[in-house]
């Protein structure tokens, strides 16, 4: 299968698996649900989704024992954009083509969305439903936990909010991205692994590899697009980064360097596939297209 039908299905997939599990929730607080459905339901790439059923399909996994933690880490990616866009953080009005949740709902209901999209996240890659072994649920929610929290997104998130006005040194605005972005995608990665019975280390530790540049691409080309990208394309505003003064990979090398080195962060990623066993064309195609997307 080709990853823009691949793609296409995973959307599907867990758009229904994510719509019937916020449905089975009480309506004791509407405006919260309707929140957490707005920020999660409507719109987005899925592209965390993909590469646990990339990864876990490709290591001979029952597709249905990947939906809860394809869910799950998509409930993690949804409640970090929603605070992303907070006037605390970027301030943006404008997400996948409609107004920012905290826009529509107001800000109290945005940040108790993000924060129960993120527990929501949790109650997921827990639940015995999936049909994985103790063990392996207890590893996906280890990983999902670190990768999220201070020594990943989060933390992430904190280096690009105090970087904002200043020159950051190029290593440093790498591990910006390696956090901030990186870390969630080699969480996907690394779920999917790990939901595999008979995975090895030594395939764990190359598709880490191959997640790892994957991520910075993903990060740089996000930065790419933020001058060259049409906002009504990108559902998200064009030089919101440039007015921020944000640190960037082309506020700090130029746009060309800047969408070279993506280039090359993919082929890197490509390249770390080569010694593996197992069919890795989605996870090639997956590569090339985060430094070929317009959106
Ligand atoms: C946007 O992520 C934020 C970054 C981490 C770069 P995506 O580009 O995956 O956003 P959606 O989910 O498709 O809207
Ligand atoms: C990634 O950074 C955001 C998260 C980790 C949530 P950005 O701030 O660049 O993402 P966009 O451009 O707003 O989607
Ligand atoms: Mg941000
Ligand atoms: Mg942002
Ligand atoms: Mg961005």
């Amino acid at each position: 299968m080709e990853l823009k039908e691949f793609a296409q299905m995973v959307a599907t997939r867990v758009n229904e698996f994510m719509k019937d599990y916020l449905q089975s929730f009480d309506d004791a607080a509407p405006n919260l649900k309707d929140a957490m459905s707005y920020g999660l339901l409507l719109g987005g790439k899925r592209a965390r989704p993909l590469l646990v059923y990339a990864t876990g399909l490709a290591l001979g996994q029952d597709i249905k024992k990947l939906d809860f933690a394809a869910s799950a880490i998509e409930c993690i990616h949804a409640y970090s954009l929603i605070h992303d866009d907070m006037p605390e953080m970027d301030n943006d009005k404008l997400r996948r083509g409609r107004e920012t949740v905290h826009v529509k709902f107001g800000q109290t209901v945005a940040l108790l969305a993000g924060d129960a999209l993120q527990t929501m996240g949790f109650e997921l890659v827990s639940d015995p439903k999936s049909n994985l072994s103790n063990q392996s649920i207890a590893k996906l929610t280890h990983i999902l936990a670190t990768k999220a929290g201070y020594s990943g997104m989060c933390g992430g998130q904190a280096i690009d909010l105090d970087s904002e006005g200043k020159h950051l040194e190029l290593e440093k605005l790498r591990l910006l991205h390696s956090k901030k972005t990186g870390a969630l995608i080699r969480a996907a990665v690394l779920m999917g692994a790990y939901s595999a019975d008979h995975v090895t280390e030594a395939q764990v530790k190359t598709l880490d590899e191959y997640a790892t540049w994957t991520g910075l691409a993903f990060q740089v080309w996000d930065d790419v697009l933020d001058v060259i990208g049409d906002t009504k394309v990108m559902g998200k505003t064009q030089g919101a980064d440039i007015s921020l003064d944000k640190s960037t990979y082309p506020s700090l090398m130029g746009i060309e360097k800047a969408q070279e080195y993506a280039q090359e962060c993919a082929q890197k990623a490509i390249s770390c596939l080569k010694t593996l066993d197992i069919d890795t064309t989605l996870l090639e195609q997956f590569a090339l297209f985060t430094v070929q997307r317009d959106h």
